[in-house]
């Protein structure tokens, strides 16, 4: 079949809207209409080149919601008609990692995933001939996709996918790496720093859960009002202080029970673990800094009962939580819709991504 897709041909090269070829799904694989796809920094680092994992040309996305449209051989948890979020974190709930209660790293279709290509080695989308690489075995800036059956969860068909496809990746994140990585207990003080669209998904999950304190640390004061609205309770701007770690041991009496780090910074990571109390307190690192990067503090911070720690897709398990999170939402417990800040159809999609630059967005989604 044909379908619309953003293609992106090269590292640093604008996106190019087109018409593709996508084979069906095989035995194993479901065909999905995608309804909307959010745009994300993970896009935009492996569009720029700098991710060694990426390869062009290729179709970028990974945050998106959809509809079925046709399953392969063999599949039997989902089926036509069923509202989907694609996964790049699967569940296949049979690998080492599924079966491990520590960890939702599921390995089964890991390396082909890394390369672009289906778990049998091949592309579904081709161009005049010449296959297009997957993306995070997603590839959700094409109107259809093909994936695997473990890489969807299925969630209520009255779930706005205009909204609810931003769980794909940022809200599971940061909500989940509160909920499911740190567990983070009712009364506990919490600090995150960055207040982009991972920070107030961490803030509004801790407030979800009953933090007693939520700190946001932030350079840039405009973030202070949405961060509010999320259940921030008190606001440091590194620039305003002589010494961020001291700002913070003191207004939690002493240091965090849990901080979090959303911007994917070496140094905020440092002063993030630095600011958790003497004993117990928890460092959680979300962002993701830049390729070759390390962090550094004194052992002693350990030694003295730090813990420091990191979370991808907030250490969900994708098709037994994603829908969870749905619930959620669609319960009023967590707020979607004033973090999604614009919207285009995939026309502008390259839009999506300089407003990400230049600070100017939370989210953008396209509406296919
Ligand atoms: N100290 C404090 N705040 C900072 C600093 C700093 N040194 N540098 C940047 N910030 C703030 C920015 O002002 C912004 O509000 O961090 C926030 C980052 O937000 P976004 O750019 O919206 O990024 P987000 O989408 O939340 O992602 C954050 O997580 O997924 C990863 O790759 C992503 O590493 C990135 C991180
Ligand atoms: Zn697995």
């Amino acid at each position: 079949m044909k379908t619309r897709a953003a293609v992106a041909f090269g590292a640093g090269k604008p996106l190019e809207v087109m018409e593709v070829d996508l084979e069906g799904p095989r035995a194993g694989e479901v065909l999905v209409e995608l309804k909307a796809t959010g745009v994300c920094h993970t896009d935009a680092f492996t569009l720029s080149g700098d991710d060694p994992e990426g390869a062009f040309p290729t179709i970028l996305g990974h945050e998106g919601a959809g509809v079925v449209v046709e399953v392969g051989a063999g599949v039997k948890s989902v089926a036509v008609g069923d509202t989907v979020i694609p996964l790049y974190t699967p569940e296949c709930r049979e690998c080492e990692y599924c079966l491990h209660p520590k960890t939702n790293l599921c390995q089964a279709i890991r390396t082909t995933q890394g390369k672009g290509v289906m778990p049998d080695g091949s592309s579904r989308f081709s161009l005049d001939g010449k296959p297009l690489m997957h993306y995070m075995g997603c590839s959700t800036f094409s109107n259809y996709t093909v994936l695997p059956e473990i890489a969807v969860a299925k969630i209520r068909n009255d779930a706005p996918v205009d909204k609810v496809c931003y769980i794909g990746c940022g809200v599971t994140t940061g909500v989940g790496a509160v909920v499911f990585d740190a567990k983070v207990e009712p009364g506990s003080r919490v600090v995150v720093f960055g207040l982009g669209g991972i920070g107030l998904n961490v803030i509004q999950a801790a407030r979800m859960v009953g933090a007693r304190q939520i700190v946001g640390v932030d350079i840039n004061p405009a973030k202070v009002e949405l961060a509010k609205k999320f259940g921030m309770t008190d606001f440091i701007n590194p620039k305003e202080v002589h010494d961020v770690v001291e700002a913070i041991v003191d207004i939690t009496r002493g240091g965090a029970d849990y901080t979090f780090e959303c911007i994917g910074n070496v140094n905020t990571m440092r002063q993030a673990l630095e600011a958790c109390h003497k004993g117990w307190g928890e460092s959680i690192v979300i962002g993701v800094a830049g390729a070759g990067q390390e962090i550094s503090t004194r052992p002693f911070q350990l030694v003295t009962g730090r813990v420091w720690r990191g979370s991808a897709f907030g250490g969900a398990r994708g098709r037994t939580d994603v829908p969870t999170i749905v619930d959620w939402y669609m319960e009023g417990k967590l707020n979607i819709d004033d973090l999604i800040t614009h919207t285009m159809p995939l026309d502008k999609i390259n839009d999506a991504f300089d407003l990400m630059h230049e600070g100017k967005s939370i989210r953008s989604v396209i509406l296919y």
